[in-house]
């Protein structure tokens, strides 16, 4: 996720670009840049870094006076953040420049093909293609240009271009990424997000997807994907900027439990082609895979729990023996690790001190270390000898929710190559858990309905003292992430059990009245989970049961039942955690916590 910017009118447009891309960088910071028309020439400043940075490259170099040009403030995806790889990039030798927020699926297809036409790149990045694309496309037309790039990329983009022979003039589109034009006096503007426009201007025209904008200074034209011309409403903000940066949540936390089906989506649809798994960033050959001893899999917090669905994820797909373990504990265990294990690190931030410390451990050991992480070019990224990103875009809440969804993406897809490359998976299997896979976005989107009743039930339970959640096998693991949800932003003490463990002491401190979330969506292990909902029920608990499919007889034991789409067993962790996550949030809501930056915690825990 980046920001994406555009002035247009008789004011300098650096200052109002640089306005405008700090209150965007909640999207992405580790790079930054702009280009203005200056003189006829379209001049471009970019540094690796945040808006400050590029604030302080600008007073460095000349002075632009320019009052047209775009600017970008990037979350990298594609090329670690350097200054050769921030945005914006240009096409046709300096004909066309361009800022881009989004990913393109296809780039590396399209970059072969332009090269093959003579077009040379300088950077690592899928926007500069985009740049050499439209510029391959553009003979005068820019609307015709523009639409015949949409007709030739996959994925995402929200993009703004200049063209060095029409400098009044701002084209932008967009698919999939957010992108708005603001309306001024003799001015106008373009931005990823409402915030960067609000100072100048509540009248906004929100773009859809396939819909082209041409900003003048003093008109804005729009056109359809036909390229015919459009009428569009104005829409009057009546936001406060603040609350504009989280696009009208109450909270970040809520803003990205919302936008968990698009990081699924990223996440994977780049990623399986014509029903088949590609991991081009995984190193390891069909026989390194089946020679594998074993796969340790390490992290902390809410990525162990995603290490704990990864062991029975991988074991029931592959069949390699899988070990799940704690960051902290694995570091000084002197654990036994052989040369050509596989290590599977799973990090968000990237920068987890004991995550770290574990990957290098690892690798000491010999391992082959595979890293799980959000944050491009981050510590744990760059240190570990293969890096498969999560495409879920900076993730401001401490309480991590669509990184995690997000992470789980990345696991199921690696069940699936791993499986395919040791026999356990034939062409026409992979075929089917891809199409389960590819249905999880709209799933997860479903299940976002919950919302009301899910606040509803917080409630009904926020004055608890002690909440627990059981449930076995997959359902244990993501029974971990329910429980560390809850305790994290709404204080509430909370432990998860495996189901079947309760009876051997914890079910001791079952008594009337204990709220007990049970986990009941494994099919295969629906009866002996319902058994145990039944042993906490008989001691008095309030038992909020999750269930896949029907199975009416669970409300004759449960106080709440919340179904869950029936789904391949392998996914039901993506499904699951979606009303656990709302259930923290309001309960969270409902004691006053600050649900975005829980007391005593940090985003990224960088000390041991
Ligand atoms: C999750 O909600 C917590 N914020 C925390 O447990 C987090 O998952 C843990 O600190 C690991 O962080 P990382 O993914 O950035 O390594």
């Amino acid at each position: 996720m980046c920001g994406i910017v555009g002035y247009i009118g008789e004011n300098c447009a650096s200052p109002v670009l640089l306005d405008g891309l700090k209150k965007l960088e909640y999207r992405g910071y580790d790079s930054a840049g702009l280009a203005v028309v200056e003189n006829g020439e379209v001049q471009v400043v970019k540094t690796k870094g945040r808006v400050a940075d590029l604030e302080q490259k600008l007073q460095e170099s000349k002075p632009l006076s320019g009052t047209v040009g775009i600017g970008h403030t990037r979350w990298a995806t594609h090329g670690a953040p350097t200054d050769a790889n921030a945005h914006p990039h240009t096409g046709g030798n300096g004909m066309v420049t361009l800022v881009h927020n989004g990913i393109i699926e296809n780039y590396i297809a399209l970059k072969s093909m332009l090269e093959t036409a003579g077009y040379t790149f300088v950077s690592e990045t899928d926007t500069e293609v985009l740049a050499q694309l439209f510029a391959y496309y553009y003979k005068g037309d820019a609307v015709a240009a523009m639409r015949k790039v949409m007709q030739t990329v996959r994925g995402s983009y929200a993009v703004a271009v200049l063209t060095k022979d029409c400098p009044d003039r701002i084209l932008a589109a967009k698919k999939d990424s957010p992108l708005i034009v603001g309306k001024g006096e003799g001015e106008n503007f373009l931005a990823s997000d409402i915030p960067a426009v609000l100072k100048y201007t509540r009248d906004c025209y929100l773009l859809n997807d396939g819909e082209i904008a041409v900003l003048e200074k003093d008109r804005i034209l729009f056109f359809d994907s036909t390229g015919a011309p459009l009428q569009k409403e104005i829409y009057r903000v009546t936001w406060d900027a603040e609350s504009a940066q989280k696009g009208g949540y109450k909270h970040f936390m809520k803003k990205e439990i919302a936008e968990q089906p698009k990081a699924v989506r990223d996440t994977l649809s780049p990623r399986i082609v014509n029903g088949k798994v590609e991991l081009p960033e995984l190193h390891l050959t069909d026989g390194e895979i089946r020679a594998v001893g074993k796969i340790h899999i390490v992290a902390c917090g809410s990525a162990w729990h995603v290490g704990m669905a990864a062991k029975y994820i991988l074991e029931s797909l592959a069949g390699i023996p899988c070990e799940t373990d704690l960051a902290s504990e694995f570091r000084y265990r002197d654990p036994i690790v052989r040369e050509g294990d596989i290590c599977i690190v799973i990090s968000q931030s990237g920068e987890t001190a004991d995550t770290l410390a574990a990957l290098r451990e690892a690798k000491r050991k010999g391992a082959h270390t595979v890293s799980i992480v959000n944050v491009v070019a981050s510590t744990i990224a760059r240190e570990s000898d293969d890096v498969i990103y999560t495409m879920a875009g900076p993730e401001i809440a401490v309480a991590t929710t669509k990184a995690f969804s997000a992470q789980l993406a990345v696991v199921y897809l690696l069940g699936l190559y791993f499986a395919r490359a040791v026999g356990r998976l034939t062409e026409a299997e992979e075929q089917a858990k891809c199409a389960s896979l590819l249905e999880l976005p709209a799933q997860i989107e479903e299940l976002l309905k919950l919302d009301e009743e899910m606040a509803k039930l917080a409630r009904q339970f926020s004055a608890a003292k002690n909440v627990f959640f059981i449930g076995r096998g997959l359902d244990y693991a993501i029974s971990l992430e329910g429980s560390l949800k809850l305790k994290e932003i709404s204080y509430i003490h909370s432990e998860a059990y495996a189901a079947g463990e309760l009876k051997h002491g914890t079910i001791s401190l079952i008594e009337p009245g204990t709220p007990v979330v049970a986990i009941a969506t494994q099919e295969a292990l629906f009866e002996k989970t319902l058994g145990n909902i039944k042993e906490v029920r008989a001691r008095g608990a309030r038992v909020i049961a999750l269930v896949s499919g029907e199975h009416k007889e669970v409300s004759e034991f449960a106080d709440e039942v919340i179904h869950i789409p029936q789904a391949d067993a392998t996914v039901t962790p993506s499904l699951d955690v979606i009303p656990l996550q709302l259930f923290a949030y309001y309960m969270a809501l409902e004691r006053g916590c600050d649900v975005d930056k829980p007391r005593n915690l940090a985003k990224s825990v960088t000390v041991e």
